[in-house]
């Protein structure tokens, strides 16, 4: 069967450039699941839903097309959604607000599901999201967790954004990071926890390269 790693843990945990590291050393395919979540926020925003209609944002995450399109220059895969470049869009702390708020819906989540699992493919499968370990990658045989402290987190993502060229505040992205995390962890649908069998690590204060390490020695365990 193929190999999965799951890597869960909440926002600016480093998940996003990790996996994607992990996945380029491994040889295998990367499911950034949270860019799933965003872009049918995103979708829903563009056709005027209110996002906290179950039945209308359910119908969105059923029919919006999804891809994911991997540059040949070496520059950052870009997400292609019902056919538009929304790479940018889906960035931003509004995409991440709207992600946040159509992925409590649990019909949503469900919509998805076929999707990611679509993802395992040979020779082996790196699964970014909050959910991969517990819920939708649940017999994964690698998994981890990555969590830093709050203030890490939206010093990490401050950073990137303006890397982007974005202009945000660090004031103003940890008052958003605290209060998405504060959403993901109460909502009663998939709260984002570590799996039983994950192996946890709190990469305050750790470079990169020593994360990818950590987790390339649990996928090589
Ligand atoms: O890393 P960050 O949280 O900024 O962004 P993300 O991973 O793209 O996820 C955006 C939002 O989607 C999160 O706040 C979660 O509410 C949701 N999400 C989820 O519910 N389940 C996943 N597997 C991935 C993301």
């Amino acid at each position: 069967s193929v190999p999965i790693l799951t890597i869960d843990g909440p926002s600016g945990s480093g998940k996003g450039t990790i996996s994607r590291l992990v996945a380029e050393k491994l040889g295998w395919r990367l499911l950034d699941s949270g860019a799933l979540y965003r872009a049918v926020g995103y979708a829903a925003g563009m056709e005027g839903l209110d996002l906290s209609d179950a039945e209308a944002v359910t119908r969105c995450a059923q029919t919006t097309k999804i891809r994911f399109q991997a540059a040949t220059d070496g520059s950052d895969t870009r997400v292609l959604v019902n056919g538009h470049d929304a790479t940018d869009e889906l960035r931003t702390e509004t995409a991440g607000a709207a992600a946040s708020a159509i992925a409590s819906i649990p019909s949503v989540r469900q919509a998805l599901v076929e999707m990611q699992l679509g993802f395992r493919k040979a020779p082996g499968l790196v699964a970014d999201g909050r959910d991969m370990g517990t819920v939708i990658f649940p017999d994964a045989p690698f998994k981890v967790f990555l969590t830093a402290s709050a203030a890490e987190r939206a010093k990490r993502r401050y950073k990137q954004l303006k890397e982007k060229g974005l202009s945000v505040t660090l004031a103003t992205l940890q008052r958003e990071i605290e209060a998405r995390d504060a959403r993901d962890a109460s909502r009663t649908v998939a709260p984002l926890k570590p799996a039983a069998d994950a192996v946890f690590i709190d990469t305050t204060g750790m470079g990169i390269d020593i994360v990818v390490a950590k987790v390339l020695a649990v996928a090589q365990s």
